[in-house]
């Protein structure tokens, strides 16, 4: 079979992490490679037993791990053909903006290649979203060439109120992300 692509799919600590279920079943349904990999707080939402019997792969969680031969911050970002953040919390969205490396997840969008595309869709709180901190950050990771970010919609959120902030839907995701395979 021809080689789709490899997708790494990194998912961090908010409510949206449950819609990554669908996101993958897209990907796999098509014949592409999937990999995911989960902050310390995506665990609290989801648990990657999930992740792991959805794409047959183990789930990458651990920056140090002695069960590892390899580098895998180094490994997966060579894998990969393409990386989606999603959701990408308030948080992490901001570590990534400063190239800030402490976690696995973080280490492996900062040492891939710029020419690889990614795929950033923030999911959060209005008021998270809204913050003038948050927003400099958004800045910062819109001027880099290969980010493309996937603005959040207005609608209800998880906490109950109506705003901008819910991360788009699985299937418009999935869109995007052919688009930018396409390009490669
Ligand atoms: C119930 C609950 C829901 C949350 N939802 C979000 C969210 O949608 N977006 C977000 O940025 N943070 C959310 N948070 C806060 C993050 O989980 C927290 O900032 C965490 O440190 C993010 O870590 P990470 O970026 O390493 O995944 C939520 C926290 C709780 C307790």
């Amino acid at each position: 079979m021809k080689k789709k692509g490899n997708i790494l799919i990194g998912v961090c600590g908010g409510i949206a992490s449950y819609k990554i279920c669908q996101l993958a079943r897209l990907f796999l349904k098509e014949g592409y490679l999937l990999k995911v990999m989960m902050t310390p707080a995506a665990i609290e939402f989801i648990r990657p037993l999930v992740f792991k019997e959805l794409t047959g792969q183990p789930v990458y969680l651990e920056m140090f791990s002695l069960s590892n031969q390899d580098a895998q911050h180094i490994s997966l970002s060579e894998w990969a053909d393409l990386a989606i953040i999603a959701p990408l919390s308030a948080n992490t969205l901001s570590k990534v903006a400063c190239g800030i490396c402490d976690n696995l997840l973080t280490s492996v969008v900062c040492a891939l290649s710029s020419q690889k595309p990614v795929l950033l869709a923030p999911a959060m709180n209005e008021g998270m979203w809204r913050n003038p901190l948050i927003q400099d950050n958004l800045f910062r990771l819109k001027e880099i060439k290969n980010y493309t970010i996937l603005s959040p919609e207005r609608g209800e959120l998880a906490c109950k109120s109506v705003g901008i902030g819910r991360m788009p839907e699985p299937g418009e995701i999935y869109k995007k992300a052919k688009a930018l395979l396409k390009k490669i």
